[in-house]
């Protein structure tokens, strides 16, 4: 079993989960999605329709909420308390809501303890916005992956249009900075990166070359550990 713990951390639409998943198949670690986990209580909260101004029910609900993922050809199933919420939790109203819950301590000490929990069992590629910085502060490997907030929007743009949703791409743009602002500016683990992060700038690269280069950096790492 390789025990590598790799830090993923940037903000949204780097292209994160779409090479986390692919590099940690290859290097045999466990993929975690650190953001389908914010986005599940997210949807639970909005379900149970809870003020998202309320944090002692939100963290009540961090607390007690059961987050499983599945691994599929097609990528990773989430459940939330067994009720299978894969696509539910991608959708524009979670999307706009997320940063909000995911800003409330006691969400976040909910969320890192799992995740930390996790990480002591299992070799890890875990990709979010606070995985070297807090979660797990001695990672083997900690990048920090990037690009334009042009190119980051023009990729959920094109990903949108493949599945035939009409879209305005100045819109997106606009939510992905301003949900940017809004994770780098909380009170508790902001999205930073970490003093000892690779940084990764990935405009301009295809999702091959990107893969290639994470993947280099984590053979590198896993040579000079064993
Ligand atoms: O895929 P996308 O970049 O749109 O977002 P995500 O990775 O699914 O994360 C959704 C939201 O969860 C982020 O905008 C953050 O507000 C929050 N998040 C966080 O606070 N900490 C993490 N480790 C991961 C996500
Ligand atoms: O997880 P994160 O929000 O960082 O990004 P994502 O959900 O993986 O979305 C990135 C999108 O950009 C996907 O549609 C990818 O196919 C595309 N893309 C990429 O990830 N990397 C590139 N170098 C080029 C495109």
């Amino acid at each position: 079993m390789n025990t590598l713990r790799v830090a993923l951390d940037g903000p949204a639409g780097a292209g994160k989960s779409t090479v986390a998943k692919r590099v940690a198949a290859a290097l045999g670690v466990a993929y975690v999605d650190t953001g389908a986990m914010y986005r599940a209580i997210t949807w639970k909260a909005l379900q149970r329709e809870i003020p998202l101004h309320d944090e002692a029910a939100l963290t009540d609900l961090a607390n007690s909420i059961r987050i499983d993922f599945k691994p599929r050809p097609e990528g990773q199933a989430v459940f939330v308390d067994g009720v299978e919420v894969t696509d539910a939790i991608r959708t524009l109203e979670v999307t706009n809501n997320v940063s909000a819950v995911s800003a409330v301590a006691g969400v976040r000490i909910a969320m890192v303890n799992l995740q930390r929990d996790i990480a002591s069992r299992t070799g890890v590629l875990m990709d979010g916005r606070d995985i070297g910085t807090v979660v797990l502060p001695n990672a083997d490997v900690k990048i920090w992956l990037t690009a334009s907030v042009e190119a980051r929007a023009n990729r959920r743009y094109q990903e949108l249009l493949g599945k035939g949703v009409q879209c305005d791409l100045q819109q997106i743009q606009d939510d992905i900075q301003r949900r940017d602002e809004y994770d780098a500016s909380r009170e508790h683990s902001p999205m930073v990166k970490a003093e000892d992060a690779v940084v990764v700038d990935t405009t301009g690269m295809s999702v091959d070359e990107v893969i290639a280069k994470i993947q280099s950096i984590c053979t590198s790492a896993q040579a000079q550990k064993s």
